[in-house]
């Protein structure tokens, strides 16, 4: 066929952009994350579907003084032990249990210790493996939300924590930030100052972070391919931020719903270290839906100084303080933050020394 030598040079140079562009698509993906199955795919498809049809967003309205029984789900993702329950019951001590739910989906393929009393007691879901960086962790927070949406209409707030968390202050003081508290988000307060002087709080939003501007955004856009994530995601649309966040009920919906983008997140990555879907589905889609709707920052601290192989810093025993619970709560966009993490297991003790005089006094 190709007599010719020139020919035969010129169409293998134009055949190497073609390859390029194929070999994505062709090449078996390096990374070790497994694809989701059919079976859980159908499973969680059948679960989202009923908990879109028989959950109204009804009771993420502004009206507190009709409605006075709203609460906060505490979602716990987690694939080992609770370290903290301890510390989380007493959190929740005291505080009445028709302002709280709690729903824990723990890794099937770990032992993980279900407590035998206290809040976390039959609260555990029907959960499936999790893999860290891999669509996994997304579809377990899908389940956790799309469940305390069909358990309880009350469930107006959604708080996604992970066994790493802990909380930084009282329930009384969580609850009253997110449903009363005219000013707690310092960005309302500054985006309409004259609700803000009459002491009115401006309709519910999501406390989710949401980034455009990361440094590793172009490597994990195209993570799954140069051009997988077109149409339905343009980089200029593509975010990144924390998988832990605090949705209202309306935008808890809005992810159950969602099929379009989720079709693209579930895609295997080619790189372990670029992938971490869990950190771009919900600021995408959120973004994409109802970008005024959202704070845009979390209210879950993490230090990501001296950040290891995408881990952030964990605290240890001798660094729990009263001074470091007080440098955890400050923040520029909020009154403070409610949460924060990494902590490692053994710093139990430590916090519940200083729980009653410290995290919780406030
Ligand atoms: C809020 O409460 C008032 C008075 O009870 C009621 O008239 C109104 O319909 C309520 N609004 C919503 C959105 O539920
Ligand atoms: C969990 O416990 C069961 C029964 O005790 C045991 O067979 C299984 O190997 C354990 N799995 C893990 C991951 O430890
Ligand atoms: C409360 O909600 C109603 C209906 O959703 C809306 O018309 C009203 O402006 C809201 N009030 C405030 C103070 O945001
Ligand atoms: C964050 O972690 C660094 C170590 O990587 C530590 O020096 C610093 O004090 C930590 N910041 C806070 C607020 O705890
Ligand atoms: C708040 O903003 C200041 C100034 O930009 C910055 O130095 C500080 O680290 C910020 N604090 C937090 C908790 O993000």
């Amino acid at each position: 066929m190709f007599t010719n030598p020139f020919l035969l040079t010129l169409s293998l140079l134009l055949s190497l952009p073609l390859v390029f562009f194929l070999a994505p698509r062709i090449l078996p993906p390096r990374h070790s994350s497994v694809p989701i199955s059919l079976d859980d795919e159908l499973d969680d498809l059948s679960l989202f579907t009923h908990a879109a049809s028989h959950s109204s967003s009804s009771s993420n309205n502004n009206n507190t003084s009709k409605n006075p029984k709203l609460k906060v789900a505490f979602l716990f993702l987690t694939n080992s032990d609770l370290h903290f329950a301890p510390l989380w019951d007493l959190f929740f001590d005291g505080a009445s249990t028709n302002l709280y739910n709690i729903y824990v989906h723990a890794d099937p393929s770990v032992n993980v210790t279900r407590p035998a009393s206290g809040v976390f007691r039959g609260r555990f879901i029907p959960a499936k493996r999790t893999f860290r960086a891999s669509p996994t962790l997304i579809s377990a927070t899908r389940r956790l939300l799309a469940t305390a949406l069909l358990d309880d209409p009350a469930n107006a707030y959604f708080a996604v924590v992970s066994q790493y968390c802990i909380p930084l202050h009282s329930f009384r003081y969580v609850y009253r930030s997110l449903f009363v508290s005219p000013s707690f988000d310092l960005t309302s307060r500054e985006s309409n100052p004259e609700l803000a002087r009459l002491g009115v709080r401006e309709k519910y939003r999501s406390f989710i972070e949401i980034l455009s501007d990361a440094p590793s955004l172009w490597k994990r856009y195209i993570a799954r391919g140069r051009f997988v994530m077109m149409p339905e995601v343009s980089f200029e649309q593509f975010r990144v931020g924390s998988q832990f966040f605090t949705l209202t009920r309306r935008h808890a919906l809005v992810v159950i719903k969602d099929r379009t983008l989720w079709r693209k997140f579930k895609l295997p990555c080619y790189r372990d270290d670029e992938c971490y879907p869990e950190e771009h589905y919900f600021p995408t889609l959120l973004s994409m839906a109802d970008p005024d709707g959202c704070t845009k920052y979390t209210l879950t601290r993490v230090n990501w100084t001296g950040t290891v192989n995408g881990h952030p810093y964990t605290y240890r025993p001798a660094e729990v303080s009263p001074e470091l619970v007080h440098r955890l709560r400050e923040s520029n966009q909020s009154d403070s933050y409610l949460f924060a993490r990494k902590f490692t297991p053994d710093c139990l003790q430590p916090l519940m020394r200083i729980a009653k005089s410290v995290i919780f006094k406030d």
